[in-house]
């Protein structure tokens, strides 16, 4: 998958019902194509030939489409095509009043500022082709088979965040989970910022309610198994753990190596920035007892 530009809410805001018509009939079509041939689109979307190079010119000027000829001729959403096409659904259905501007970006998500109801973060996942591989290797019920599979682990890894926030939220601190739309997930905006760029004052309390928290997530049957300083937010005196895709029930075979390996990571950076520790199997033990 080539670079994208993120996209913009004044892309969005000029998207037309036709453009959006044509992404969908994309979206529909990639389950059957990775490219989708201009005669499909035709037959499914009713349109005639030029209005639909129309609408494919301005979705590929906009970076949400792009065509190729090799293998065959044809047109295929890509990950801002995607994007636009929830935010598109979240506002519809008035989950989203506004989009605001884009506040992360990882690895494998861009996560945008929003309003609703009240401040929003929307994270949209990006399981791309590159890190497929370490997917298929954490989720063996991926079906061999499919077309785009960078879409469906994408909308995989939605679908795990969001059941993990919703299982933990009202017992650890996490963003309340609002909404999920395809592989994009509505969740609280928290304030703040994370913790490899905050400046703790109390970092020994700090280090000790993240270890509690890590605790009380595994006796919901949660472990986050990609815990570091990036995906804790201090929010003032909140400590708040972001970030779940990845999280494992206590019941997996390496649970606890993975419960180790989130808290050195934890224990690492506090001994680096505040010189301040914590027994390593003192703490594991805590967590799995
Ligand atoms: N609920 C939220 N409220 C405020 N900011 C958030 C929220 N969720 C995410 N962010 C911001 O977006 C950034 C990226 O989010 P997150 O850590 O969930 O994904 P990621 O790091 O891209 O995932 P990966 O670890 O797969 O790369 C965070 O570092 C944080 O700055
Ligand atoms: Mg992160």
């Amino acid at each position: 998958m080539m670079e994208q530009m993120p996209l913009s809410a004044e892309v969005i805001r000029s998207l037309q019902p036709y453009d959006i018509r044509v992404m969908l009939a994309l979206e529909r079509l990639m389950r059957r194509f990775e490219w989708v041939p201009i005669d499909d689109l035709k037959s499914t979307t009713h349109f005639n030939e030029s209005e639909l190079e129309y609408r494919l010119g301005r979705l590929m000027a906009r970076d949400l489409v792009r065509f190729d000829a090799v293998p065959y001729r044809g047109y295929a959403l890509i990950f801002n095509g995607l994007d636009s096409l929830a935010l598109h659904s979240l506002s519809n259905k008035g989950t989203l009043q506004a989009l605001g501007c884009l506040i992360g970006e990882g690895k494998e998500s861009r996560v945008y500022e929003g309003l609703g109801l009240a401040p929003v973060a929307i994270k949209l996942h990006h399981v791309g082709q590159r890190s497929f591989h370490s997917v298929r290797l954490n989720r063996d019920y991926l079906p061999e088979r499919t077309h785009c599979p960078w879409i469906f682990a994408s909308r995989l890894s939605a679908e795990r965040e969001y059941e993990a926030l919703t299982q933990l939220h009202g017992a650890v601190p996490v963003p309340a989970p609002i909404a999920i739309e395809r592989h994009g997930v509505v969740m609280d905006l928290i304030g703040g910022t994370t913790l490899n760029r905050a400046q703790l004052d109390d970092p020994e309390s700090v280090l000790d309610r993240i270890f509690e928290y890590v605790r009380a997530a595994y006796r919901h049957g949660v472990i986050h198994n990609d815990l570091s300083e990036f995906n804790v937010m201090i929010d003032e005196d909140r400590v708040v753990l972001i970030d779940w895709p990845q999280w494992v029930e206590p019941a997996h075979p390496n649970s606890e190596r993975i419960v180790r390996n989130d808290v050195s990571n934890v224990l690492a950076f506090f001994t680096r920035k505040y010189r301040v520790g914590r027994d390593l199997d003192e703490v594991v033990e805590s967590v799995i007892r």
